[in-house]
């Protein structure tokens, strides 16, 4: 089964079918499953037999790329995990999808692919920047402010947006750069790590290639390092993409891909749930914060999330329409100061203090514990799929426990 056949496939599925995401996650890889199990097997080899007759052998170098991509023969090339859990990524992602080792890889894959000489950048995750700064040390790669002058770009250069945007939760109006990118010439790369589907479909606003730690909302159980790139039907960039992915090496493990499509099955129910919870959490927090009596009044100094942005009141405004399906699972709160921000954590019983998001476990992070260049009174929060109810509770008392430490004992009996 070659790649090109895989992508038809999961398009036909879902044109055929008219087949929901959520039904998709499940059925996508029905065309390349080859055995009667109805959970996919895990292949852990890394060499497959070639041909028995010895009229059908070909060496590696001279197969048709397309054959090679679909005729296994080493893990680097291709394997059966990762063709199956590719098969389905393409179909709920929109665009052929391929995966790699993890995010970091499938970025650097992008500025590999497209080697541009300049790349508009905002704030976002930290470790993006680390990968430009490396690869400008090859290439002379020049970063721009992510709102750059228009006459800065030009063509075959990228505007990188990541929305919603690490560590806040906010979202940034994709449209606006698409425009801006394509008018010189430039490619929009998006980082949708904080809005798996079926929150946002990138492709639908410009994007040309779409980025995903699939560490966070695809592996979803926190076991799994992935990285994802799905790209824009226009382009026929597939190919190229397999092919530098097979020399930089960057591929996925056996295990991984495995663990990937098991958790695949799930990622809608996941999303949609881990967005409803997180979104009822920040209106609670929020409306706590109006309020004086409230602990949470006393630490807490503001709520950030994709929810609160003032577009997400308008009807018809660009946020409500990138995200129609709900906002992200992660926020973050300022706390008056550095050191409540650090002892938050330690108040609760159920958020985990650990970095990394996208887990079915609920996480805070301290965020100056792995970002030093942030503002060192903010907290981060990935919420899980535990009950809404018990993470306010979780909230409420280690809040309430904070508050506490902050004034003596009859003073905060007097104010709470
Ligand atoms: C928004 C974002 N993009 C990319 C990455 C990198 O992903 P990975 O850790 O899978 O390399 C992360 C990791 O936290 C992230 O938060």
């Amino acid at each position: 089964m070659d790649l090109n056949r895989i992508k038809q496939l999961s398009g036909e599925y879902k044109r055929e079918n008219g087949l929901s995401l959520a039904t998709r996650a499940v059925h996508a890889d029905a065309n390349v499953d080859s055995h009667s199990a109805v959970a996919p097997a895990l292949h852990t080899s890394t060499t497959y037999r070639f041909a028995d007759d010895p009229e059908e052998l070909v060496p590696f170098k001279d197969l048709d790329p397309e054959r090679a991509l679909g005729s296994h023969a080493y893990v680097r090339y291709t394997s059966p995990n990762m063709v199956r859990f590719e098969a389905v990524l393409t179909s709920i992602l929109g665009g052929p999808a391929l995966t790699y080792s993890s995010g970091l890889a499938a970025f650097h894959a992008i500025l590999v692919l497209l080697n541009p000489r300049r790349i508009a950048i905002g704030g976002g995750y930290h470790g993006c920047h680390g990968v430009i700064k490396m690869v400008s040390r090859m290439t002379g790669l020049e970063t721009l402010p992510l709102d750059c002058d228009a006459s800065q770009l030009q063509p075959g250069d990228i505007i990188h947006v990541e929305t919603p945007l690490n560590p806040t939760g906010e979202a940034i109006n994709l449209q606006h750069y698409a425009d801006k990118a394509h008018k010189a010439g430039a490619f929009l790369t998006i980082d949708a790590t904080f809005g798996p589907p079926p929150l946002q479909n990138p492709f639908g606003f410009g994007a040309d290639i779409v980025l995903h730690s699939g560490t966070k909302y695809f592996g979803g159980h926190s076991d799994m390092l992935c990285g994802i790139l799905a790209v824009n039907p226009k382009h026929d960039f597939l190919l190229k993409l397999h092919s530098d992915r097979v020399y930089l090496g960057s591929v996925e493990g056996n295990m991984e891909s495995w663990l990937g499509m098991r958790s695949l099955r799930t990622l809608e129910l996941r999303v949609t749930r881990q967005s409803a919870t997180a979104t009822a959490l920040v209106t609670w927090l929020h409306n706590q914060l109006q309020d004086s009596s409230t602990a949470a009044h006393r630490v807490v100094e503001q709520v950030h999330h994709a929810s609160l942005q003032a577009e997400a009141t308008k009807e018809d405004s660009w946020l409500r329409k990138q995200m129609p399906n709900g906002y992200g699972p992660i926020f973050s709160i300022t706390l008056k100061d550095a050191n409540l921000a650090k002892r938050l954590p330690s108040k609760l019983r159920l958020f985990q203090h650990a970095t990394s998001l996208g887990g079915v476990e609920s996480l805070i992070e301290w965020r100056a514990m792995t970002n030093t260049s942030i503002d060192q009174r903010l907290v981060r929060l990935s919420i899980g799929v535990e009950a809404l109810e018990d993470l306010t509770w979780d909230l409420q008392q280690g809040l309430e426990a904070l508050g506490k430490e902050t004034l003596p004992e009859k003073q905060y009996s007097d104010t709470i």
